[in-house]
């Protein structure tokens, strides 16, 4: 599909969408595509190409430059090696020999590793260093973990547009050029940041604040709609990566038999009757973007287990190393769960989340189907769970 869009003048979106994709890293879902963006600014002097797309995608790319009329490209900016935005730079150095690309000295050397490129064509940029097109400045902002280490933004002074990359992006595929439903988008940059910014929240804790010395009317990033209202998603990521989590309680649970099932569903009521706001995710069935998102805001994860052989079931451990890595802001854990006759599933998952900085608030495990004991013991659970939110001030 070919959508070129002019967003300032002789600034330009030359990417690709991705209507079908439905996996990323073949690990996240997709439910509404990606796309990759590439912005291409025409200066006086100088022809720079930010970022390129996901090499299936490269002809989309090239026929957009062609369209154009683009017979030369000064630069090519890297701001991110991964190569969904890096893969087609190879073959935009091939039609465009005289190039030569832009990026930092971490991302330097991560190109010559996954793409070989020769060392002659780079130009590395310090933090802060400027590029001048002509009529138009560019300036390179180094922003490392978002959410690789090399990473870095560009902006574009003349216009006060940021491009970012990756960060604050959103897995979205649409005609639009700009947010048209803050709702959608809401959501889908949710689901990206929990799924790839969030274990480097601090990081961008540092980022969001060196950016206050940037004035930003536009912030266009690499995969999903441009927002030509920068707040609304500066502070959602400001609200997502604060240490302050909600009064919400993330709940992944699997059950075989029906006894976890039985302990879930008491303990979900009996944290409801506390004022807490459970989130429940079923693993069998669990779109697990949802429960990333569910963890950025979460201040307790109760993890549901049922014993298969003398382990947790396999997707709970799944969805355990998965917390793990994506370093959720929770304060709190739990496990509760049943067993047939005997078994290790809480030594082996707290074993799982290392990472976590939580404080372990005990453990309901039984054997074979809840009784009124079990029943009480949850309930004294959800009643430490709430006190515990209560007493930290989450709301
Ligand atoms: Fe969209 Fe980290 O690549």
């Amino acid at each position: 599909m070919n959508i070129i869009r002019e967003i300032r003048p002789e600034v330009y979106s030359v990417g690709a969408i991705d209507w079908n994709r439905r996996l990323f890293d073949e690990l996240i879902p997709l439910p509404d595509g990606t796309s990759y963006n590439s912005y291409l600014i025409k200066g006086s002097e100088k022809t720079a190409l930010i970022d390129t797309v996901d090499p299936p995608m490269k002809n989309v790319l090239l026929n957009h430059l062609e369209q154009l009329g683009i017979e030369h490209i000064d630069y090519v900016i890297a701001n991110h090696a991964e190569q969904d935005h890096s893969g087609s730079i190879p073959y935009i150095l091939e039609k465009y020999p005289h190039a030569s690309l832009v990026t930092t000295p971490k991302c330097k050397g991560i190109l010559m590793d996954l793409l070989s490129i020769p060392e002659g064509k780079f130009i590395t940029v310090s933090d802060g260093e400027i590029l001048s097109l002509g009529d138009k400045t560019l300036e390179f902002i180094h922003a490392p973990w978002v959410h690789w280490p090399e990473t870095m933004l560009t902006y574009l002074k003349e216009e006060r547009i940021l491009f970012p990359c990756d960060l604050f992006g959103s897995h979205i595929a649409t005609t639009d050029s700009y947010v048209t439903d803050e709702g959608q988008v809401y959501e889908a940059a949710k689901r990206y940041y929990a799924e790839i910014m969030m274990p480097f929240r601090s990081n961008i804790q540092k980022h969001l604040e060196k950016l206050k010395n940037y004035q930003i009317d536009i912030i266009a990033p690499s995969h999903g709609p441009i927002y030509d209202k920068p707040e609304f998603i500066l502070n959602a990521y400001r609200e997502w990566v604060s240490g302050m989590p909600t009064n919400t309680v993330v709940l992944p649970y699997i059950s075989m038999h029906g006894s976890t099932g039985k302990m879930v569903e008491h303990f979900v009521e009996a944290l409801a009757a506390r004022g807490v706001t459970v989130k429940q995710f079923n693993l069998s069935v669990t779109d697990i973007g949802k429960l990333a998102m569910a963890l950025v805001d979460a201040a307790t994860i109760v993890i549901g287990a049922p014993t298969v052989h003398i382990g947790p079931h396999p997707n709970v451990a799944y969805a355990a190393l998965l917390a793990n890595a994506l370093r959720p802001k929770a304060r709190f854990v739990s496990i509760i769960g049943s067993y047939g006759w005997g078994g290790k599933a809480v030594e082996q998952l707290q074993a799982m989340i290392p990472n976590l900085k939580v404080e372990v608030l005990g453990t309901v495990i039984i054997k074979g189907y809840p009784q009124e004991t079990d029943f009480a013991a949850l309930d004294n659970l959800a009643g430490t769970i709430a006190e515990k939110h209560k007493e930290h001030g989450f709301v």
